[in-house]
């Protein structure tokens, strides 16, 4: 049985806060009434009804390559794609179910090609499950918290053998660990109360599950939703007394948490936010309200700012292809990324008073300053005297910018200037980096 190591837990993570930016994919039957990944919840869609869908799948268009290039040319260093969510319909060959994508009219395997795809990148892979089922017969149906049918009384549970459920799903989960290869992440989604039962970790038999994950792939990155959802909470590891089912990093969802994330002691936690561009985790025809890639970057910037990855996400249509608003959001971050992922890779809190002109990331003695706007007179660096600074370099250029000696600061002689030149627009409209590398 798998129990909680601060050593192991600390090499194992060390990839995923290196990386600091991953893609997410949330895809599925679902894209194609095109209402969200949870359609059939909110509109309280009969099995019957929603089994069109299964009839009707087939995404000609789907091309893992094209997404993996498009994740890598963003600057992503990992991806996580829905190998079930919660309707249960299954993207990869299950052997417990007919409910697959190899039994629909494109008859693939759509995660083995995806984990392919991403792999042949240089990406490292991940896979989010989803422990909720709203197709399997033993999942609760009446009163569930979220279950299509959760309001009809027809739908009532005496007939339902939970166990038999939860077999299936550690089922799953043993084919996903055993059959595609090594996993860089698994991503379950997610615990919450019912009124009569608490959907969370033994309900799950959490210890069991993780048990077997980690022992098929050894280093896997397990999220915390084995006993939370994206609130509630952040865990036994937040705790202080990680439980086998403990998740190795927390997950905030749809919002960068405001100070970063201490744990109940006061240390730092891993933790990832994840976000979509729209407002829709599953594709959504008629959601338009899509970030602007500049905000997008400002963010991913706050969340390593605040010592966290950003995990932005992606729905694919029902024919397979990325929105077309997606793509040239990820294309206008990569140009970005390219320039300036020095200050994102491997970074995390600067350890040092947010500056009103923007954010600064850290790595080792080097510090990034990001400028989202530029000030009147010589950039003051708070925190920072003259001989605390070595060297200072625009990072798009590598150009060096001088330490500003003007009269002007003359009045803070205990406080570092930079003087940015006589150009009061800065260099990037977005985000100017400024490496500011530090002596010993
Ligand atoms: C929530 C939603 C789910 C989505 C997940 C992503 O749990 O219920 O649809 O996959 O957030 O974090």
């Amino acid at each position: 049985m798998y129990q909680f190591d601060r050593k192991s837990y600390e090499e194992r993570v060390q990839w995923f806060t290196q990386a600091r930016f991953g893609m997410f994919i949330h895809w599925g039957l679902y894209a194609i009434p095109a209402r969200g990944e949870w359609v059939r919840s909110t509109e309280r869609i009969p099995k019957d009804a929603y089994m069109r869908y299964f009839e009707e799948f087939d995404p000609v268009d789907y091309d893992p390559k094209k997404w993996a290039r498009l994740a890598k040319e963003a600057g992503m260093k990992y991806a996580v794609m829905t190998a079930k969510h919660h309707d249960g319909f299954c993207l990869f060959d299950s052997q417990l179910t007919d409910f697959k994508s190899t039994n629909t009219a494109c008859g693939r395997d759509l995660i083995r090609e995806y984990l392919d795809a991403f792999r042949a990148e240089g990406l490292k892979v991940g896979l989010y499950y989803s422990l909720l089922d709203w197709y399997h017969e033993d999942y609760p149906h009446y009163g569930d918290l979220a279950h299509p049918m959760r309001d009809d009384p027809a739908y009532s549970n005496e007939n339902r053998n939970f166990d038999r459920y939860l077999d299936y799903l550690h089922g799953q989960v043993r084919e996903l660990c055993t059959n595609y290869g090594k996993l860089d992440l698994m991503w379950f989604d997610f615990s919450y109360d019912n009124p009569d039962m608490p959907m969370k970790g033994e309900t799950w038999r959490g210890s069991e599950l993780v048990s077997m994950v980690r022992e098929l792939q050894p280093g896997i990155l397990i999220d915390n939703r084995l006993e939370v959802s994206g609130e509630g909470g952040y865990g036994s590891l937040w705790e202080g007394d990680p439980k086998p089912y403990h998740g190795d990093f927390a997950c905030p969802e749809q919002i960068v948490p405001p100070t970063g994330i201490l744990d109940k002691a006061g240390n730092d936690m891993v933790w990832e936010a994840c976000v979509t561009m729209n407002n829709n985790w599953g594709y959504a025809a008629n959601d338009h309200f899509f970030k602007p890639a500049s905000m997008l970057i400002k963010k991913l910037v706050e969340c390593v700012s605040k010592g966290g990855n950003l995990l932005l996400n992606v729905g694919p249509d029902a024919r397979g292809n990325i929105p077309e608003e997606s793509q040239a959001i990820l294309r206008d971050i990569g140009h970005w990324m390219a320039k300036n992922h020095q200050s994102i890779y491997g970074c995390g809190k600067a350890g040092m008073e947010k500056p009103d002109f923007g954010r600064i990331t850290r790595k080792g003695n080097t510090l990034y300053y990001h400028l989202f706007e530029n000030t009147v007179g010589p950039l003051p660096l708070l925190g920072l005297r003259d001989e605390d600074v070595d060297a200072m370099r625009w990072v798009a250029t590598g150009a060096e910018v001088p330490p500003a000696g003007t009269w002007i600061r003359s009045n803070y002689p205990d406080l570092a200037f930079a003087d940015l030149g006589p150009d009061p627009v800065l260099p990037d409209p977005v985000d100017a980096v400024l490496e500011v590398r530090l002596k010993g």
